[in-house]
């Protein structure tokens, strides 16, 4: 915890839901029919995604219901980025399969979806498209969140994020009701992860524990999960991403992952993910990749700002104490080295954003909600200072 945060808990007033149930370890999957008996149903909605059955993976566990005999469905045809129209056609087969649990076996997408899905199930007349109106709404079905990539920490909220391709731009679809009643987390389910998707989706997950620390929103508990999250996956990343069979890595990465999900979920993100999102929809990036584009020098931008913070995420990553005493400069470099290894930095230009689309971008960026939370507020000149030195 930084000084400021320590002088600001006399006046600090904090409300902390209990994390879900977690279950955790290699080969865990095996306890699945357990968990969806936890939900008091006693069949299975199963969500996935493509990639997830090419990878063996979705059969793998589908095996595991058979064996317990867990009556179940399958819809499998959630895209990256998932679509409204995702959420429907997956809602509309779950409505016709009846009352079950909705176990989401997949990465963010599939997490997302899911969580969709559960809500519509729970509200007859309703579509995605209704998304701002469903926070009131009735309960979804119960979840069991399954994540195959170690990334988004999408198992530790109640939301997810959908592209509305009518209205073309993204909604938030969620309720409390389908936060998963369950996280399993088995590392074993991401050993065939490809080399660029670890990098990634772990890229996600290390600026998820980074703007965690430097957040306007970080309080104690935010502060404890995002340390350690750097911690594991400052450490993990570049050896899964070596070697993707590692399951020492893959495990550490993988709760580490999950703790920077609860780190955001509790403190709010920044500017990285500001501009990554207004990257992502403009050209399409994948999410990690975008992140990855700015996330050193949006660090120097906030630096200033954020210097306790960045002694935090220095300290976190077990760095040695600078000889200038900057310790926010040692955690760029240290960043920067991060990134070089998972070869995952491209320039701007690379990743089809046209020097004309900067100023939207920046634009984007700086009206994005999670923008709020950054330690140093920038104005759009300064973002696209910022993305003009990227490009
Ligand atoms: N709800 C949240 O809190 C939250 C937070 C951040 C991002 N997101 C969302 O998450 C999505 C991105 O999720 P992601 O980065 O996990 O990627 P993803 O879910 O889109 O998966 C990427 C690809 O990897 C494949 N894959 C996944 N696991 C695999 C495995 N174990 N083996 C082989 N292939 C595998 C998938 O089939 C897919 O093709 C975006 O839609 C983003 O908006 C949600
Ligand atoms: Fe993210």
């Amino acid at each position: 915890m930084t000084s400021s945060q320590r002088d600001s808990l006399a006046d600090a007033s904090l409300s902390i839901d209990p994390i879900c149930r977690v279950e955790f370890g290699p080969g865990r999957i095996d306890r699945l029919p357990d968990l969806i008996a936890t939900t008091g149903h006693q069949r299975a909605f199963v969500v996935t995604d493509r990639g997830l059955r090419a990878a063996g993976v979705a059969e793998r566990v589908l095996k595991i219901l058979d064996s317990a005999g867990v009556e179940h469905a399958v819809y499998d045809e959630v895209a990256p980025n998932p679509s409204t129209g995702n959420v429907d056609a997956g809602a509309a087969r779950a409505r016709a399969f009846g009352p079950a649990a909705v176990v989401a076996l997949g990465g963010g997408s599939v997490l997302d979806a899911a969580k969709g899905i559960s809500l519509l199930v729970g509200n007859r007349d309703a579509v995605a498209a209704d998304a701002d109106d469903l926070w009131e709404a009735s309960d979804g079905l119960p979840l069991v969140a399954v994540p195959t990539t170690s990334g988004t920490g999408a198992e530790t909220n109640g939301f997810g994020v959908i592209e509305d391709t009518a209205a073309c731009r993204k909604v938030y679809i969620g309720h409390p009701s389908v936060k998963p009643r369950v996280a399993l987390l088995d590392p074993e389910l991401t050993l065939g992860l490809p080399a660029p998707a670890t990098a990634a989706t772990g890229l996600d997950a290390l600026v998820h524990g980074i703007e965690s620390l430097a957040s306007r929103g970080a309080n104690p508990f935010s502060v404890a999960y995002a340390t350690q999250a750097v911690d594991m996956v400052s450490r993990a990343l570049p050896a899964a991403y070596r070697d993707g069979s590692d399951l020492d890595a893959r495990a550490e990465l993988m709760m580490g992952a999950h703790l920077a999900g609860q780190a955001l979920t509790l403190s709010g993100l920044g500017l990285v993910h500001g501009i990554g999102h207004a990257l992502t929809a403009h050209t399409g990036t994948p999410h990690g990749v975008a992140l990855a584009a700015v996330l050193e020098e949006v660090m120097e931008f906030s630096a200033p700002a954020a210097r306790d913070a960045y002694e935090g995420v220095a300290r976190a990553m077990r760095l040695p104490a600078p000889a200038d005493g900057d310790w926010a400069r040692a955690a760029v470099a240290a960043v920067r080295e991060i990134s070089a290894a998972v070869e995952i930095k491209r320039p701007l230009r690379e990743l089809g954003a046209d020097r004309a689309l900067l100023p939207a971008i920046a634009r984007g960026a700086a009206a994005d909600a999670v923008t709020k939370n950054a330690p140093r507020q920038p104005s759009e000149a300064e973002v696209l200072e910022i993305l003009t030195r990227t490009y």
